[in-house]
């Protein structure tokens, strides 16, 4: 009999009844082997290993092979974690594996595996019916999925937040990267996989994470729905399952497994303006001129494909750009910087030296028959001497350390930041857009397929870019943006999810695309606000622009050939709508500076969806069209045309309505105004907002003034962190952090602020405490001293329901009383 070709396989795995002919199941397994880690099973056929891995983690390894290949990760952090210590037993019918806090259940003669928690629930289980299967090289877990879980993340995805996607009956989505321009709602894969997902029910929370590169499945109860079906390709059934049980606690801990988004330049915080493309450098200059005269502020300019010399990469077009450096030192010193597309496809020509270099070194991915592979992508339309270009094999360390290197020209020139893009990869005239399966790389000495690679090629690309910055800048912070990635990924790049339309679905969609992005570590992301392809209408640009103050990434970029959309693009009254938006977010930016290092620090991302931080409130659960900002802000955007008025979910507690001060009750839902001017924002009782006025760029906040806007509650406590926002000394402790409580008892309501800790300090600056008070007080103290009242400073003054204390910022303890 023939073995059945991988399409046959895959086209049975797409229908996959219970007991498929092809499909073999694991069944009965011998006793194991046990281990310092734990269990073992080998019985000539199959490999099973059941390991601890670190506290609240555990393995299951599975191949339907004698043994194991070489343990070899894209995306696990090395070293690895120590495991905590396994004991291990027979209990029943089961092996037991118990360790750092969790148990792993092994039915030998079902050959089924259960993972549970300390305290019994039991987490992830096979499904009684299917548990491991393989076909082929089609590898497939079954497991149990019950009527009362939700399923969150699995990456870059359209669609609901909650892949459960119960009105749709399940969903089932792929991971392969792929270039999918003018996407929609149902499109799947797109540009970037995660195969993780969190599970919550009835408010506990648990992840799985799938540590396999090559294409995968998941089948989120669409098939059966009390069964969440894995699938994966080639490779091995690699899974780690992490248990909370609070959500925060499954993202700590599987960002510790794959890493966490380091801390960006704080001018990658700003506001950034891109466009397909953006030339000549007049055209630039102008640019740059017009957000100064309007006052809209913006920290940078994007240089797209056509500022290259007929689209090849790392190269100048001269006649557009005869004087690069120039342009860039003249953008700088108005507070701009330049951010320049490096994409993955160096044009096939003889004689030049990007070219001839990768050959000499042979850096460039091979055919199955050891020829150069090419294909065509960006400089095959280009309009003078088109042609293939070649794609180097960012597999291999050797590959990544020569493309990073090659970054050192750009940087020279001014560049401050790069972009990766079309790296799925994508090839416009490759068998499914990319390249072939069969294409060969170069694993770190370890021979690879592009089926392997694919899912990482991305990912890779953007390490090569990471740490060529990281080598050619030390110490100073590297930002990238990405198009494609993979689990891991995180580390070294933001994404920004492709391709999308200027259509209101591909606003609303924007949000539960990004939430499940950070639920899966990348807590650095924004899309294309006002849209990729179309012309973004003046109500929907100003509306994502609204949005887009809340987009850990906020850039406005648009496709060739599109209408402008710059922030005055449509005159008045949008230019001054668009102009407020802005300045929001420069007011705001200490407060999701705070919320990105906190990112940075516990993968704890600064957009995300009310379950994490309200894990027991069913309204919670299904959430898609509002979310979190940092720990206080709660903002319900406008998702309709012409919507002035929206109903919103305040979680339990009281809120308050950041424009007009309002008290609002939660635990329900409210109705709320949203006039053109602005989204509904909400902050939580008890909340420190940190400010700042409004800046024109990043490079002005040195000695602005501190804004702590100072919700009630009895008691409550805020922090905030600050450095000097480019170099990696925070790494070594040169911070500011900074606690601030509050105490209310009859009358009295005392706001303390900690010394910092760190050892960095800002600048000189005005400390504004803003109070929120039923009552006016009758005196304000400082350190005991009554201070003036009036405009002086220190002093303090009273307006509408908010008592201004001002004073020195001391970078010091103090105490304020106000009574
Ligand atoms: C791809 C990118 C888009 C970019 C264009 C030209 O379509 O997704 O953002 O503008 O290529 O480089």
């Amino acid at each position: 009999m023939r073995r059945p070709t991988l399409l046959l396989a895959l086209a049975a795995l797409a229908v996959a009844p219970p007991a498929l002919a092809g499909w073999q199941s694991l069944g009965r397994l011998p006793a194991p082997r046990v281990t310092p880690r734990g269990l073992e099973y080998r019985d000539g056929r199959v490999a099973l290993d059941v390991h601890a891995v670190a506290e609240g983690v555990v393995r299951v390894r599975f191949v339907p092979r004698p043994g194991f290949g070489p343990d070899f990760s894209w995306s696990l952090v090395e070293p690895r974690p120590v495991p905590p210590p396994a004991r291990c037993s027979r209990q029943g019918a089961h092996d037991v594996l118990a360790a750092g806090g969790l148990r792993v259940l092994v039915d030998r003669s079902a050959g089924r595996v259960e993972v549970q928690a300390a305290d019994g629930e039991s987490l992830e289980a096979d499904d009684p019916e299917q548990g491991l299967a393989w076909s082929g090289q089609v590898l497939r877990a079954a497991r149990r999925l019950r009527d009362d879980e939700h399923v969150y993340g699995l990456g870059e995805k359209a669609g609901p937040l909650d892949k459960r996607g119960w009105q749709l009956g399940g969903t089932s989505v792929a991971m392969w990267n792929s270039d999918t321009y003018r996407y929609d709602a149902s499109t799947d894969p797109l540009y970037v996989s995660v195969p993780f997902y969190l599970v919550l029910r009835r408010g506990r929370a648990h992840g799985v994470f799938l540590d396999e590169s090559h294409r995968s499945s998941f089948d989120v109860g669409r098939s059966s729905p009390g069964r969440l079906t894995v699938a994966v390709e080639g490779g091995e059934l690699d899974t780690y399952v992490i248990d909370g049980p609070t959500p925060r606690q499954v993202l700590e801990r599987y960002t510790a497994l794959t890493g966490r988004v380091p801390l960006p330049p704080l001018w990658a915080l700003g506001y950034h303006q891109s466009r397909y493309s953006y030339f000549p450098d007049g055209r630039l200059r102008e640019l740059a001129r017009q957000f100064r005269e309007r006052r809209v502020p913006a920290d940078a300019l994007w240089l797209d494909i056509h500022a290259l010399q007929d689209f090849r990469p790392l190269t100048w077009d001269r006649e557009r750009f005869p004087d690069p450096a120039g342009l860039l030192a003249e953008l700088r010193r108005q507070g701009l910087r330049t951010v320049v597309v490096a994409d993955p496809h160096p044009k096939k020509q003889p004689g030049e030296a990007l070219y001839e270099a990768g050959l000499a070194g042979g850096h460039f991915v091979r055919r199955a028959d050891g020829t150069v592979c090419e294909g065509e992508v960006w400089p095959a339309r280009a309009e003078r001497e088109p042609g293939p270009s070649v794609f180097p094999d960012f597999a291999r360390p050797a590959t990544r350390a020569w493309w990073g290197a090659l970054y050192g020209p750009l940087l020279e020139t001014g560049v401050a930041g790069l972009w990766n893009d079309m790296d799925e990869p994508s090839v416009f005239d490759g068998p499914g857009g990319t390249l072939p399966l069969d294409a060969r790389h170069d694993a770190d000495g370890r021979a690879a397929d592009h089926a392997e690679v694919h899912n990482v090629y991305g990912q890779l690309m953007t390490r090569a870019s990471f740490e060529g910055l990281l080598r050619l800048r030390p110490g100073q912070r590297p930002f990238v943006l990405t198009r494609a990635s993979f689990a891991g990924g995180q580390r070294y790049a933001a994404v920004w999810p492709g391709d999308s339309s200027s259509d209101w679905s591909h606003l609303k969609g924007s949000i539960p695309m990004l939430l499940g992005l950070g639920l899966s570590g990348f807590a650095f992301a924004g899309a294309d606000v006002g849209g990729f392809s179309d012309d973004a209408a003046p109500e929907l640009l100003a509306r994502w622009l609204q949005l887009g103050v809340f987009y850990p990434f906020f850039r406005n970029h648009s496709d060739f050939g599109t209408a402008d959309q710059e922030p005055w693009a449509h005159g008045q009254p949008w230019e001054r709508i668009n102009r407020r938006s802005i300045e929001l977010r420069y007011e705001l930016l200490p407060q999701l500076y705070t919320a990105l290092r906190e990112a940075s620090r516990t993968g704890l991302p600064a957009l995300r969806p009310l379950f994490v931080d309200f894990p027991r409130e069913e309204a919670a659960w299904g959430l898609d069209d509002q979310f979190l900002f940092g720990d206080d802000l709660l903002v319900a955007p406008v998702v309709r045309e012409g919507q002035r008025r929206r109903e919103a979910w305040l979680p339990p507690g009281d809120w308050f309505d950041f424009w007009t001060g309002e008290r609002r009750a939660g635990g329900r839902r409210v109705g709320v105004e949203a006039p053109l001017e602005r989204l509904p924002i909400f902050v939580r009782a008890g909340a420190f907002v940190f400010r700042q006025p409004v800046v024109q760029h990043t490079g002005e906040m040195p000695g602005q003034p501190l804004i702590v806007d100072v919700y009630p509650a009895e008691r409550s406590e805020g922090r905030l962190y600050e450095d000097d926002g480019e170099s990696l000394d925070y790494q070594r402790g040169v911070f500011a952090e900074r606690v601030f409580r509050q105490e209310r008892q009859a009358g009295l309501c005392r706001v303390g602020v900690g010394a910092p800790v760190g050892g960095w300090r800002p600048a000189a600056r005005e400390l504004r405490l803003r109070v929120r008070l039923d009552v006016e007080p009758r005196r304000v103290r400082l350190d005991g001293r009554e201070l003036p009242r009036g405009g002086a400073s220190p002093g303090w003054s009273w307006d509408a329901g908010v008592a201004e204390v001002r004073l020195p910022d001391p970078q010091a303890a103090l105490e304020v009383l106000l009574d």
